[in-house]
């Protein structure tokens, strides 16, 4: 299979914006979704560790209440798809346990060949747990990212929504407690017609100010 054309990727990445107005009426088809779903799962993280979970909200009733706490965005509701990108609060040495067992299962690898890296996991974030919150959303930025440009390759619109409250994101899907917390939302669909910031030009930097080429 060919990868896809220059031409295409950047047709899409000048399709794609920050979507403000969804059409309500329609929705991402089963396979669309599936894709969008595995381009999560393929999403890159440092060391392989995954420090995420991606909460896909469908209940209308909980999308009511979170368009509440989103700045009262529409698109939190209006949306064919919602995901909330959750990030790791704790990393326990058990989930690094948790990672490696799942290496020895993809790749039958012997585990004993894999204590160097263990350790260095352990090192870097087990024993400091003030580094995990923001390592971790760093790492589920990059899945945001994909997610959108997954999403603009197939011609199915987003918005990412820092806009948000947090912590009432957390009690309303159930993570407050738990080792996760949101990170971002993002919504996904179709863009309303007359979303006047579908046509608005692209606001960036001139290359001159922002590559170094050394
Ligand atoms: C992490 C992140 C958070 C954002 N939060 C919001 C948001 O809460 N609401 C919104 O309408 N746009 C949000 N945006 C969209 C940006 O305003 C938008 O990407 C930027 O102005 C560039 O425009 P474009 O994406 O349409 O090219 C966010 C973008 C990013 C990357």
């Amino acid at each position: 299979m060919a990868p896809t054309t220059r031409n295409d990727l950047l047709a899409q990445l000048k399709w794609r914006y920050a979507t403000k107005l969804f059409d309500p009426t329609r929705k991402i088809s089963e396979e669309d979704w599936k894709a969008l779903e595995e381009a999560l799962i393929l999403s890159p993280s440092a060391y392989g560790l995954q420090p995420w979970k991606f909460l896909v909200v469908q209940d209308p009733a909980i999308r009511k209440q979170l368009r509440a706490v989103s700045w009262n965005q529409s698109q939190v509701e209006d949306c064919s798809h919602l995901v909330v990108f959750a990030a790791r609060r704790s990393l326990e040495a058990q989930d690094v346990d948790h990672f490696l067992d799942r290496i020895v299962e993809v790749r039958g690898v012997d585990p004993a060949s894999l204590k160097g890296y263990k350790d260095m996991m352990n090192g870097h974030l087990v024993q400091n747990p003030a580094l995990v919150p923001s390592w971790s959303d760093r790492q589920t930025f990059i899945a945001l990212g994909n997610f959108m440009t997954s999403a603009a390759m197939l011609g199915i619109d987003t918005c990412p929504i820092e806009g948000l409250d947090p912590a009432k994101y957390d009690e309303i899907l159930g993570l407050k407690g738990t080792e996760f917390g949101t990170l971002a939302a993002c919504p996904a669909g179709y863009r309303q017609e007359g979303d006047k910031y579908a046509t608005l030009a692209k606001v960036r930097f001139p290359e001159s100010e922002l590559f170094v080429r050394i």
